[in-house]
């Protein structure tokens, strides 16, 4: 099985990509209005900033490859759940749990699974919290609700998972065990670090509270 699309499934992807965007942008507007009402309305902001990314055709041809699936658009729309991505940084690890609880309550929004890998981190030490969900698109004059992958994450999760997945990607998959070792231990110390900021952050808004 070639791992890439033909030209007319390719055709066809391309048109499915557009739908795609179309479903992150609206998560993204969303969320931008969220960040904005924090910004200024609210005391503390939990969005530090928002990243959106939408698949490349050779890395879902490929995985649709390891999934063992033809290499088609309607595969695509069945198997895949990570072709529109949103990563959300927040500046402190409790800020995630409470940006979750604000995606469940979007009226409009449907959450269709979420894995937390925050309070239980991967054997990798990979901590983050993903939710798959879905949005509604109005286009060609009928609704369509459209995946997204939301990753969240702080700003030293991210740095770890980011040096870790150039590592995957260096090894093809096959990390040797003391460099593991060693990405289990950083994971470890940022999850410690993320806390003992956290504390720091939690002391200087009691100051601010006095004065
Ligand atoms: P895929 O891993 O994408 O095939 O999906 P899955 O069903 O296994 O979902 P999972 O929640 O495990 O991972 C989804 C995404 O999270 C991945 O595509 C990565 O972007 C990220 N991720 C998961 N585990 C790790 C990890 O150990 N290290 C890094 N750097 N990223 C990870
Ligand atoms: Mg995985």
């Amino acid at each position: 099985m070639a791992v890439r699309f033909n030209e007319a499934e390719f055709a066809e992807l391309k048109n499915l990509l557009h739908i795609y965007e179309w479903g992150q942008r609206t998560l993204l507007t969303k969320l931008n209005i969220m960040q904005d009402d924090f910004r200024h309305f609210q005391e503390n902001n939990p969005i530090e900033y928002i990243k959106g990314r939408i698949k490349a055709p050779e890395s879902i041809a490929e995985k649709l490859h390891r999934l063992n699936v033809e290499i088609t658009a309607e595969n695509v729309r069945e198997h895949l759940k990570d072709v529109a991505g949103v990563r959300i940084i927040c500046p402190f690890a409790k800020d995630i749990h409470y940006l979750v609880s604000l995606l469940r309550a979007m009226p409009d929004v449907n959450i269709l699974d979420e894995k937390d890998y925050v309070s239980n981190p991967k054997p990798s030490g990979y901590r983050s919290y993903h939710v798959i969900l879905e949005v509604p698109v109005f286009y060609s004059g009928r609704t369509e609700y459209v995946v997204v992958e939301v990753q969240i994450r702080t700003e030293a999760m991210n740095f770890w998972s980011t040096l870790e997945h150039k590592a995957r990607y260096k090894y093809q998959d096959h990390i040797p065990q003391h460099l593991c070792d060693e990405l289990v231990i950083c994971a470890d110390k940022i999850a410690e670090l993320d806390h003992r900021m956290f504390l720091i952050h939690e002391i200087i808004s009691l100051i601010n509270q006095d004065s």
